[in-house]
Parts: C-alpha cells; sequence; structure tokens
C-alpha cells in the first residue's frame, strides 16, 4: 500500500509583473535580474486574490483531477509563510471555502520547504489510517511579505498556490520516503518578524517590519550545498539510483541555484523541471505549482520515479520520492 498522488492543481494570480515593471520602482534591470536568478516574472496577487483563495482554488482543481469531492478530504494542511491573518489559520479558510465539511485543518510553517514537510506528514497520516484522504496545499501572497523598497528581495518572490490530494492506492505507486532537515541555528540569513508585540516587555528594540530580509550570498551557498546532502541522503536511504529518477522537481529558488544543483549531481538538465522564470519563488507553493504544471504538460507518466527537494528560511531542508 502506497500514499498516492491522486490529483494535482495550480492558482495564479490573474496579475503578472514583469522585470520592466520593477525598473520603474527601483533601482534595477532586466537585464540583471535575468543574469542573477533566471526570472522575467512572477504574479502578484489582487483583491479577491488572498492566500486562502489561492489555495482554495488549487485544491479544487486537485479535487477535478482526483475525482474526490471535498466532502470526503478528512485532513487539509496548508504550508504558507504568508497566510492573510495569524488566527485562524489558512487551512481553516480553505476547509470553509471550498465545503470540505468533515476535514480538521491547520498550517505548517517550515518556509519554501513547506510543502516537503506536508507531505512526508500526510503520508505518515495515510500510513497509519490507510481510509483518510488529505489535501496538501502550498500557498503564498509573498508580494504582501516584500520590503518593496529592498532590491536585493522583491525581485525574488511571487504568488501562488499549488495542491495534491492524497490516498492509499495498491501497488507500489506512491511516496518512496523522505528526509527532512533544519538548522535554526541560520535563522538571521533568511527571515521575517512578526507585528510588533503588544507586551512592552517582548517589544523587539527597533522592528524592523513584516517582510522578508535575506542575506542572498549565504542564501545560495547553503541551498545548494543542503538541497544536495538531502537528495544524496535520501537516495541512500531508499536504495534508488539518480539514474533511476525519470524528473526533479525541485523548489523554484532561482535558476542559478537549480543549475549549480545539477552540476554537483550530474544530472541531465533535461531532467530537471523549472519554472521560475515565470513565477519567481512562491515558496511553499513553488513545488506544488510545478508539480501541476509538469504533470498536465505530461513530463511525468505512470510508474516515473520523481524527486522533490527543497530549501528554505530556519533554514530547512528537505527531499521526497515519489512513485507516479
Ligand atoms: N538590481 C541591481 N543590482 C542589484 C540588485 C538588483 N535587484 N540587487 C542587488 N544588487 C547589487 C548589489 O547592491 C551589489 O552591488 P555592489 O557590488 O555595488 O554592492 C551587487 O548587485 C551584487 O550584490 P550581491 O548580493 O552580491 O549579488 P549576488 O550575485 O549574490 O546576487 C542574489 C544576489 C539575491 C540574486 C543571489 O545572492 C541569490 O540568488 N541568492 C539566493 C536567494 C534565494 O534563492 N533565496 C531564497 C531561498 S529559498
Amino acid at each position: 500500500m502506497g500514499t498516492a498522488i491522486l490529483g494535482t492543481g495550480a492558482y495564479l494570480p490573474e496579475r503578472v509583473m514583469t522585470n520592466q515593471d520593477l525598473e520603474k520602482i527601483i533601482d534595477t534591470s532586466d537585464e540583471w535580474i535575468q543574469t542573477r536568478t533566471g526570472i522575467r516574472t512572477r504574479c502578484i496577487g489582487g483583491k479577491g486574490e488572498e492566500t486562502y483563495l489561492l489555495a482554495a482554488r488549487a485544491a479544487v482543481s486537485a479535487l477535478e483531477m482526483a475525482g474526490v469531492s471535498a466532502v470526503d478530504i478528512d485532513l487539509i494542511v496548508v504550508a504558507t509563510i504568508s497566510s492573510h491573518m495569524l488566527m485562524p489559520s489558512c487551512a481553516c479558510f480553505v476547509q470553509k471555502e471550498i465545503g470540505a465539511s468533515k476535514a480538521f485543518a491547520y498550517d505548517i510553517n517550515a518556509a519554501c520547504s513547506g510543502f516537503v514537510y506536508a507531505l512526508d506528514l500526510a503520508d505518515k497520516y495515510i500510513q497509519a489510517d490507510p481510509g483518510k484522504k488529505i489535501l496538501v496545499i502550498g500557498a503564498e501572497a509573498l508580494s504582501s511579505r516584500t520590503n518593496w523598497e529592498d532590491r536585493n528581495t522583491c525581485i525574488i518572490f511571487g504568488d501562488g498556490a499549488g495542491a495534491v490530494v492524497l490516498g492509499a492506492v495498491e501497488g507500489d505507486r506512491g511516496v518512496i520516503g523522505a528526509r527532512l532537515f533544519s538548522d535554526g541555528n541560520l535563522w538571521s540569513l533568511l527571515h521575517m518578524h512578526t507585528a510588533p508585540s503588544c507586551n512592552p516587555e517582548l517589544l523587539q528594540s527597533a522592528s524592523p517590519g513584516v517582510h522578508i530580509v535575506m542575506e542572498g550570498r549565504e542564501v545560495f551557498k547553503y541551498a545548494v550545498k543542503a538541497m544536495e546532502e538531502a537528495i544524496l541522503a535520501l537516495l541512500e536511504q531508499e536504495q534508488v539510483a539518480l539514474d533511476a529518477v525519470s524528473l526533479v522537481v525541485p523548489h523554484q529558488a532561482n535558476v542559478r541555484i537549480l543549475n549549480k544543483l545539477v552540476e554537483r549531481l550530474g544530472i541531465g538538465a533535461e531532467k530537471v523541471f523549472i519554472n521560475v522564470q515565470k513565477y519567481g519563488n512562491t515558496s511553499a507553493a513553488s513545488i506544488p505549482i510545478a508539480l501541476d504544471e509538469a504533470n498536465r504538460a505530461s513530463r511525468i507518466q505512470a510508474g516515473d520515479i520523481v524527486l522533490l527537494c527543497s530549501f528554505g528560511g530556519g533554514f530547512t531542508w528537505g527531499a521526497a520520492l515519489i512513485r507516479w
């Protein structure tokens, strides 16, 4: 018995922001952004595209593909760092929005690794109780958590959501395994504060605002090394050869990180799915958006082994293997 992906879905906001649009608000250029990141455009949410609504639309699309009704979902897990409210969770809003009346729902925060963490969690629920049907969603409106005056960060991130429906199936289809890692010692290299505390004793000395802060160069170095290590540890754990992997669907951080990873692992670039040029870095949403795009473009066939890998704030990183 395996935990299979029964359907995938994604939703991207309608408004597309180009590098030329960014040239008008900060001191940057299309050439600089493309050379350093590979990003050309990103989607930016507008009215009616709050994080939970992006998530709900991605979920409905995944449910349709799976042929599963929302009322048959037992659990909704949303990986996000940019919910429109701190409480209730984004997952509770999704539950309400799609009418998943019997599901319990909660969010997890593992930054850009959130989807891989949530997938592993859902796999373990289903292994313990094969009757369960679970929606795992990655959803972000990072445009609401970006300092639009900071050219180091605002060029990188975008909004969107991706979702998968998981359920038990007979045979060897499904999640093969995962390896997850964290290192809180490195938190300051990539972080985001909350709003200032209401308790004066707990006030930060100078609240920098609720937006992403990043040491780009350091993050770059760690990201490549960490994803490579997670992938090699997972392949070793599951006794799967890298050659047996049909498609790598990585967290879409930026093209240079992904090219470096490809070079270090020695895999063919054609085996790596990249769409960061269109959507930028959508944090927890990037892997399920890419997975849905690859799936709908028939880049993944039944029986293929798909490798996911991620890196994000925390630091958090990990990898997962799925037999499709
Ligand atoms: N446009 C033009 N110039 C920019 C710029 C922008 N948007 N952002 C920074 N610069 C400038 C810097 O001010 C610096 O100028 P200086 O040399 O005059 O001081 C110069 O470009 C080089 O800056 P640096 O930060 O060293 O650039 P870099 O080559 O490291 O590229 C990143 C910056 C952010 C693209 C790169 O570090 C990166 O990709 N990091 C990983 C980020 C990431 O993926 N984070 C999410 C992980 S989940």
